[in-house]
């Protein structure tokens, strides 16, 4: 039976996508988010909207994400404390992007316990650097509803526009392929340590990441079922 069918009326606790650039955390997040009715937080949109609006928080960030580069913990860990605490967080949340240090992860772990949510489940999304860089390459995010596509892979039935809204689609500009780099080079010196950090703590879920859209989504699906049962 699809998850959407059955009676789960909450998530109640953080569910993580831990993964490389590209590896599909976005677009996974936002199925299992919707599927559940829960706030889709990803630090790397907040953070976007912060350099949109200008924020002395944009301000800060915009260098260095185009660069490829993390926007220190400090930072992130107000932003996201803040987000967490509104009230649409109550039943649960989907977080992609974030915690990406262990120093992150440690204040979440924190943040978790005095709000009074379970442990978090990680979904850490396995995939090799070649699929990557085509995948990073070929993305496009709509302007409108942040829906992903990719232009080799999971195309808009109209080139440049998005099927659900008919917003314009937009490349980021961290997708160039000299970012990529930087990029993928913080993510094994930063956040991969993560990987080591979670599984020891048993809250671990592998998933082969470098499946078709439905067949990773299946795979989440009863990962996230068989998380509720062994409640
Ligand atoms: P962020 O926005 O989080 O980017 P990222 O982690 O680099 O991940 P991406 O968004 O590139 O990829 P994704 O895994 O979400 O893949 P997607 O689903 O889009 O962060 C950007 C920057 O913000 C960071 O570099 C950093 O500077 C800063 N930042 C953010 N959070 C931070 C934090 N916590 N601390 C410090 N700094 C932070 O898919 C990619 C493409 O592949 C799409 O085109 C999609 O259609 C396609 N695709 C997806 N799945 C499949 C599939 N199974 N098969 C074929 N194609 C697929």
């Amino acid at each position: 039976m699809a998850l959407e069918q059955r009676p789960v009326a909450k998530l109640d606790r953080a569910v993580i996508f831990l993964g490389p650039p590209g590896s599909g955390k976005g677009t996974q997040a936002q199925v299992l988010a919707t599927k559940f009715g829960v706030p889709h937080l990803s630090t790397g949109d907040m953070l976007r909207e912060h350099i949109a609006k200008e924020t002395p928080l944009g301000l800060k960030a915009k260098p260095l994400m185009e660069r490829g580069e993390l926007v220190p913990d400090s930072l992130v860990l107000r932003m996201v404390s803040d987000r967490i605490e509104r009230p649409d967080c109550s039943n649960g949340f989907v977080f992609d992007g974030f915690p990406r240090t262990v120093t992150q992860a440690k204040y979440l772990g924190e943040l978790l316990r005095r709000q009074g949510f379970q442990q978090p489940f990680v979904i850490h999304m396995v995939i090799g650097n070649a699929l990557l860089i085509r995948r990073i390459t070929g993305r496009r995010t709509c302007k409108v509803g942040g829906e992903i596509y990719n232009i080799y892979d999971r195309p808009p039935k109209v080139a440049g526009i998005c099927d659900n809204d008919g917003g314009e689609l937009i490349q980021r500009p961290d997708d160039r392929e000299e970012v990529i780099t930087q990029r993928l080079h913080a993510y094994h010196k930063m956040t991969a340590p993560l990987v080591s950090y979670y599984r020891a703590l048993g809250f671990l879920h592998e998933i082969d990441a470098s499946k078709r859209v439905p067949e990773v989504e299946q795979e989440i699906e009863q990962a996230v079922a068989e998380m509720g049962e062994a409640r």
